[in-house]
């Protein structure tokens, strides 16, 4: 059996250094309240995590008007700056890091949970197969507006601003969500994008996007404080993409050229339907460290870390249902499952009271 000694090294990504290799994968927990302002249960609740070697904390709204799910988090208002700052201070406090996931949701929001609003994309396609759970129960997603060429640069500014509010807020750097069907990535896949132009067509057109707001992100940070998440193979939110591994290739390749802190590669399929070694891909492409995640065990993680594939594993539902997971790895427990009836329900139930079995 695995030690986990490399899982458990102390590490660098960027100019983050890390106590550990085991990252906290963003979660979205829908404890925000009904402003989206971070609540102090949040701030509970990832202090109790905070010797993870990185916070990926959830999905946060860079833009307001761009809800998808019950109370998330956002990083547009003041109030919303100073609820983070109390998150930030309560992980630093525990000796933690946490950056923070800038997130615009495009088709995957509702006008029932934005005034209205119909959602942005980067084409006038609905999320087929799946329904979202709105104020007046499950609905089915709407047909998006196409976002015209010149919208696009009030889409970076505010991934730029919400960079700027999250420095503010006393993070130690970002992660600008490119996966799970939401904008970002509703641009990079062909299933979803089927623009001609600047922002279409080409896989090189199709990225352009997601590395001008790199590129914007990187300008408040320093490139070496900003991560990406992709997740080229995974088709929740109805996506996919004629070609995963060449995605991953240029998108890695590009982002290694900009030197960023981190790749955060989602490996898998949540439906189980695509598959491709899309690792291998981003190892070869792109220079920088290499996040791992999806279904990872802490001895698969160690082991791909040994073999110089990984720098660090984000755990997502482990770390739902085990606030010290990096002291059980340590001393080899048994890991808590989580119960997915709690995941987005309001209140500490199912969020901060699960137990800490090495206190
Ligand atoms: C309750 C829940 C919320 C999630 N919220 C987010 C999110 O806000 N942003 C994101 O990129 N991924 C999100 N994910 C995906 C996780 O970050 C992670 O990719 C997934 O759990 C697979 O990793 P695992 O096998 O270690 O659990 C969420 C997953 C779960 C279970």
């Amino acid at each position: 059996m695995s030690d986990h000694s490399q899982l458990l090294s102390p590490g660098k990504l960027g100019a983050l250094t890390l106590s550990n290799r085991i990252l906290m994968a963003p979660l979205t927990r829908c404890r925000a309240d009904a402003d989206h302002v971070p609540t102090p249960l949040m701030a509970e609740y990832y202090s109790q995590r905070a010797s993870a070697g990185l916070i990926i904390a959830e999905a946060t709204m860079v833009l307001e008007g761009n809800s998808s799910f019950w109370r998330e988090p956002g990083v547009y208002s003041e109030a919303q700056v100073e609820g983070w700052r109390r998150v930030t201070e309560a992980v630093h406090a525990r000796g933690g890091r946490i950056v923070l996931q800038l997130w615009h949701g495009g088709r995957s929001c509702h006008p029932l949970l934005n005034h209205g609003r119909q959602p942005v994309a980067p084409s006038a396609l609905a999320i087929q197969g799946d329904e979202v759970h709105t104020p007046e129960g499950k609905k089915p997603y709407v047909v998006p507006r196409e976002l015209r060429d010149d919208e696009v640069p009030g889409i970076i500014a505010g991934f730029r601003r919400a960079a700027e509010n999250a420095r503010a807020a006393g993070f130690d750097g970002v992660e600008v969500h490119g996966a799970n069907g939401y904008l970002l990535d509703e641009f990079l896949r062909d299933g979803s994008n089927r623009r001609v132009g600047p922002y279409g067509g080409p896989v090189a057109h199709r990225a352009r996007l997601l590395l001008e707001v790199t590129d914007a992100v990187s300008e408040v940070w320093g490139a070496d404080r900003v991560g990406v998440r992709i997740s080229p193979l995974n088709g929740y939110n109805d996506m996919r993409d004629s070609d995963p591994v060449g995605l991953t290739a240029h998108v890695a390749s590009e982002l290694g050229r900009r030197r960023i802190a981190y790749l955060h590669l989602m490996r898998g399929d949540f439906l189980g339907q695509q598959q491709a070694d899309v690792v291998s891909a981003a190892r070869a492409a792109f220079s920088g460290p290499l996040v791992g995640n999806m279904g990872y065990t802490p001895g698969e993680a160690d082991a791909a870390i040994a073999a110089g594939t990984l720098a660090a594993v984000a755990f997502g539902h482990h770390y739902v249902s085990n606030p010290d997971l990096v002291e059980r790895v340590r001393r080899g427990l048994p890991l808590t499952e989580p119960n997915p009836a709690t995941f987005y329900s309001p209140g500490p139930a199912g969020y901060t009271d699960y137990p800490l079995l090495t206190a």
